[in-house]
């Protein structure tokens, strides 16, 4: 049989990686998918480059929309990222009835419900497994391998470069600023980290986690987003001595106990015990916890980025893709893994509903009374201590650190008692507030 025709738009580094891995394993992949795959048509914009990086014969076209639309194209692969060409792209792709890859997650983050409705109306598919934690299958994994059961928490290592630098921060203790530079010149934080070290980038992958984990709408505006910039070291080393290390989670929920249902969609630094094993997660490697009510703890490790990690994942798309394109639409795995007419409208949960637990750092007074006063506070919005740690001040010092680890709690309690603490003559700084997760 004549292997199904891939039309290819980009020529970075995952475009590179493709090329490669689909003739390096030829052989393999024709045994696995039932016939060849080959990439007839390539999209770029500097064509001599793209000529000498992929390596590959194709026709080579400037125009975009040509290769998206062409009728000997049967699966466009879309690696050019950013969501306004990228979206006419795939859409017209679809208009012209062609199946889609993309390794884009802001794409589907953001306009995941448009893109899939038009695919729906087409009867073509969308894959996506390279858009959330590059080479791990966890889009497979959650849409088919945990179909059985009823997901309960998602909590994932989803950013590289800023598991990278709060891995070198806890090793070297040293802060942000200063790691961060390394990181970009070693080439593990891009020249604009921005995406990233904010957490959005983290976000934009767990929302399409928490979307077919939960058969919800993807909804990345409701997203909370707090990256890694504002951490310090000093409270590395203090989560350290409690036996706690901070990452940068992406944590998403069902909650049951919320009368309309509800689900928390989050991304911030987090404390977790440091003998789980998502804590020892070190470097630019990713790590996606699943929490399921059949099979448990499941733990997906891998790498979440690079040039054949990545290809991985579009080329098991591509696979995928070739296997079923004759089946019947209906039959076919739904893209958000639940039928459409069967979504969930559980709203995604505004931050003062979340439940989780914290790390406090007050800067205080070393005076009598100043303890009583902030446990009095935390005990007034029925909020439990878990661990007290109190700096031993130094010779005539007036002021010291005290650490405090709460156990679950609504943050709405924790929002109004942190303005009572901080109103206090005796808290001298800003307090450091970190949330905790035991992931147990
Ligand atoms: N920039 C991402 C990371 C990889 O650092 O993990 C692509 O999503």
């Amino acid at each position: 049989m004549k292997p199904i025709q891939v039309g290819l738009i980009g020529a970075g580094v995952v475009a590179t990686g493709v090329a490669k891995v689909l003739e390096r394993n030829q052989n393999e992949i024709m045994r696995r998918a039932g016939r060849g795959i080959q990439v007839t048509h390539v999209g770029a914009r500097n064509l001599d480059k793209a000529r000498s990086t992929l390596g590959i014969a194709a026709d080579y076209s400037s125009q975009l929309e040509a290769v998206a639309t062409h009728p000997d194209v049967d699966i466009v692969v879309e690696l050019i990222g950013g969501t306004t060409l990228a979206k006419d792209l795939v859409l017209k792709a679809i208009a012209a009835g062609k199946h889609v890859v993309t390794a884009n997650k802001a794409l589907l983050a953001v306009h995941g419900t448009e893109i899939f409705a038009a695919a729906r109306d087409k009867g073509v598919m969308v894959a996506f497994e390279a858009a959330v934690a590059g080479g791990i299958p966890i889009i497979k994994a959650l849409r088919e391998g945990l179909t059985a059961n009823r997901i309960e928490w998602i909590a994932g290592i989803i950013n590289g470069t800023t598991n990278f630098i709060l891995s070198e921060m806890r090793a070297k203790g040293l802060d942000f600023g200063v790691v961060l530079k390394e990181a970009q010149r070693l080439g593990y934080a891009e020249t604009d980290p921005t995406f990233d070290i904010e957490g959005i980038d983290a976000a934009h992958k767990l929302t399409i986690m928490s979307a077919i984990a939960f058969g919800t709408p993807v909804q990345f505006d409701r997203a909370h987003i707090e990256g890694i910039t504002k951490l310090q070291a000093t409270d590395i080393r203090y989560a350290e001595q409690l036996g706690y290390r901070i990452k940068l989670l992406g944590i998403t929920r069902r909650r049951d106990d919320v009368a309309t249902g509800g689900i928390e969609l989050r991304v911030h630094p987090t404390l977790i015990p440091a003998k789980r094993l998502i804590a020892n997660v070190e470097g630019a490697m990713n790590a996606v916890v699943v929490q399921a009510d059949a099979v448990g703890t499941t733990l997906y490790y891998g790498k979440g980025a690079g040039s054949e990690p990545t290809a991985s994942a579009v080329v098991a798309d591509l696979v995928d893709i070739t296997r079923l394109h004759t089946a019947d639409p209906d039959h076919r795995v739904p893209h958000l893994a639940f039928q459409p007419d069967a979504m969930s409208d559980a709203p995604i949960l505004a931050m003062d509903q979340v439940i989780t637990s914290f790390y406090l750092r007050l800067t205080v007074a070393d005076e009598a009374g100043v303890l009583s006063r902030i446990t009095g506070i935390l005990a007034e919005h029925d909020i439990s201590i878990d661990a007290v740690l109190q700096r031993e001040s130094a010779e005539g010092e007036r002021q010291t650190d005290l650490i405090i680890l709460t156990h679950d709690t609504l943050e709405g309690s924790m929002n109004k008692a942190l303005a009572q603490m901080q109103a206090l003559p005796t808290v001298l700084a800003p307090i450091v507030r970190i949330r905790k997760e035991e992931l147990a």
